[in-house]
C-alpha cells in the first residue's frame, strides 16, 4: 500500500493538540542529581507495575539516567511551569533553586509536585529518534489537594478553576 509521509510541521501541530500532564524525570548517580522535563510519560501496565518516557536519543541527560539505573518521574503541579522550563534547557545546574529529597531509588523527589513514582530502569527500546525507557514502579506517592500542570498547543495551563499559570480563559 502507497501510504502518504506527513510533514514534521504538521506532526507537531496536530500532535500538540493531544494535553497532556508534565514530568521531570530525574535519577542521582555518584551524588549528583540529573533530570529533564518530559511530556512523553505514560503508564503502561498494571500487573507488573510498569511505566514508561521517551527520551530523544540526544538526550544529555538521558545516558546518566540509564547508568543509574533508576528513575522518578516527578508530576508538576500548575504553579511549577517555571520548574518544566528550568528542566528542558540542556546543560547548567538545573536544580538551582529547586528544593528535593532522596527517598527509595535515590531518584530526586521535587517539592511541590502532584506525584512521584519511583521506578527502577528495566527496558530500553529504541524508535525513531527517540527511546522507549520503561520502569518498573518501586514507591509511589500522590498529594493530596495538587492540581496538576497541563501542556496544550505548546503553552502551559491548569485545569479550569486551577490557579495555574497562562491557563486559557473559560
Ligand atoms: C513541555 C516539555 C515537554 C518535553 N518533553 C520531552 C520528552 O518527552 N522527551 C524528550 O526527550 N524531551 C522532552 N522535552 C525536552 C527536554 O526537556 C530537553 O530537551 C532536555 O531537558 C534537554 O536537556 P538534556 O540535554 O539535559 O537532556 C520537553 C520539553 C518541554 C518544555
Amino acid at each position: 500500500m502507497d501510504l502518504p509521509d506527513v510533514e514534521p510541521a504538521r506532526f507537531r501541530d496536530v500532535l500538540g493538540r493531544f494535553c497532556s500532564g508534565i514530568t521531570v524525570v530525574t535519577a542521582s548517580l555518584d551524588g549528583r542529581p540529573t533530570g529533564m522535563t518530559c511530556q512523553s510519560f505514560m503508564s503502561l501496565s498494571l500487573d507488573p507495575p510498569l511505566v514508561a518516557f521517551a527520551p530523544a536519543v540526544t538526550s544529555t541527560s538521558y545516558p546518566t539516567i540509564r547508568e543509574a539505573g533508576h528513575f522518578a518521574a516527578n508530576v508538576l503541579a500548575a504553579d511549577q511551569a517555571e520548574v518544566a522550563t528550568k528542566f528542558a534547557r540542556s546543560g547548567g545546574d538545573k536544580f538551582a533553586g529547586t528544593r528535593w529529597r532522596q527517598e527509595v531509588t535515590g531518584a530526586p523527589l521535587l517539592d511541590g509536585t502532584v506525584a512521584h513514582i519511583e521506578c527502577e530502569l528495566v527496558e530500553e527500546y529504541r524508535i525513531g529518534d527517540h527511546l522507549l525507557v520503561v520502569g518498573r514502579v518501586v514507591a509511589l506517592t500522590g498529594h493530596q489537594d495538587a492540581t496538576p500542570l497541563l501542556f496544550f498547543r505548546g503553552s502551559f495551563g491548569a485545569l479550569s478553576g486551577g490557579a495555574g499559570p497562562g491557563a486559557p480563559e473559560r
